[in-house]
């Protein structure tokens, strides 16, 4: 395994927080200090905040993506925003299968599948989350339930598109709890998900491809968690609301 041949991606998933203005003052204080980064910089914001998000961080090291998308281009899907629609005005990123998503909101991994596939086609690049519940890594199901939503997921995904996917894996039960995975859990099943990525297309496609942890990762844990061979980043909920927070998180990730 060699880790200097992905990148270090760190993003944000602010999830239901931040009306635009308050995005764009977050953002602003973040700049100075994430802009020595060398990692990347994302910040995954609510819809009506792109804009205002992509105004702030202008001429800057951070990145703005959406948090979810549909998977038709246009037509009768009230309330939804297709991929299109976010590539159209200039975003480059969006999350896709966040347990969020798929708790609250009847994601299946046949829907993410069908997400990623468009995003794909729109010309994003996609954070696609997995991850297993409590209740399944106790039954020591969590290798499967991982492969099983990484496999369906990258249905139809072509070797060359792998570069622009990005996993999240996220233990549900870490999520917003402050319970994180161990540094050793967290590389082990991102390693299992890179097996299932060599599996499914070929080793240098694994070698290639950016899997981050996310679930309660905060400044304090961050550091170890990424010096884990199979940790390459972050997906940070709570922590990318507060910047200095964040910020620390991005420095961790740059040494
Ligand atoms: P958390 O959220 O960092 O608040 O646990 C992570 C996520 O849901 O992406």
């Amino acid at each position: 395994m060699n880790k200097a041949t992905r990148k270090t991606v760190i993003a944000g998933n602010w999830k239901m927080n931040k009306t635009p203005a308050e995005g764009a003052e977050l953002l602003t204080s973040m700049i100075p200090l994430v802009k020595d980064a060398d990692c990347d910089v994302i910040a995954c914001v609510p819809f009506v905040d792109l804009y205002a998000a992509q105004e702030a961080t202008k001429g800057t090291n951070i990145k703005i993506g959406a948090e979810n998308c549909h998977w038709a281009e246009s037509g009768a899907f009230t309330g939804e925003i297709s991929a299109q629609m976010l590539s159209a005005m200039g975003i480059e990123y969006v999350i896709i299968g966040h347990s969020e998503r798929r708790q609250y909101f009847g994601e299946t991994d046949v829907t993410v599948n069908k997400r990623v596939k468009a995003a794909l086609k729109a010309g994003l690049t996609v954070i696609l989350c997995v991850g297993e519940y409590l209740e399944q890594r106790e039954q020591g199901v969590t290798a499967e339930v991982c492969a099983m939503q990484t496999k369906i997921a990258l249905g139809g995904v072509t070797a060359e598109e792998m570069e622009r996917i990005i996993i999240a894996y996220e233990p549900v039960w870490a999520i917003g709890t402050g319970l994180t995975a161990t540094a050793d859990q967290a590389d082990e099943v991102c390693g299992i998900i890179r097996d299932v990525i060599a599996g499914l297309y070929n080793a240098e496609v694994a070698e290639a491809t950016t899997i981050q942890y996310g679930g309660s990762m905060n400044d304090g844990n961050a550091e170890e968690l990424l010096s884990k061979v199979n940790v390459d980043g972050g997906l940070i909920g709570g922590a990318s609301l507060v910047a200095e927070k964040f910020a620390k998180i991005v420095s961790a990730a740059s040494k």
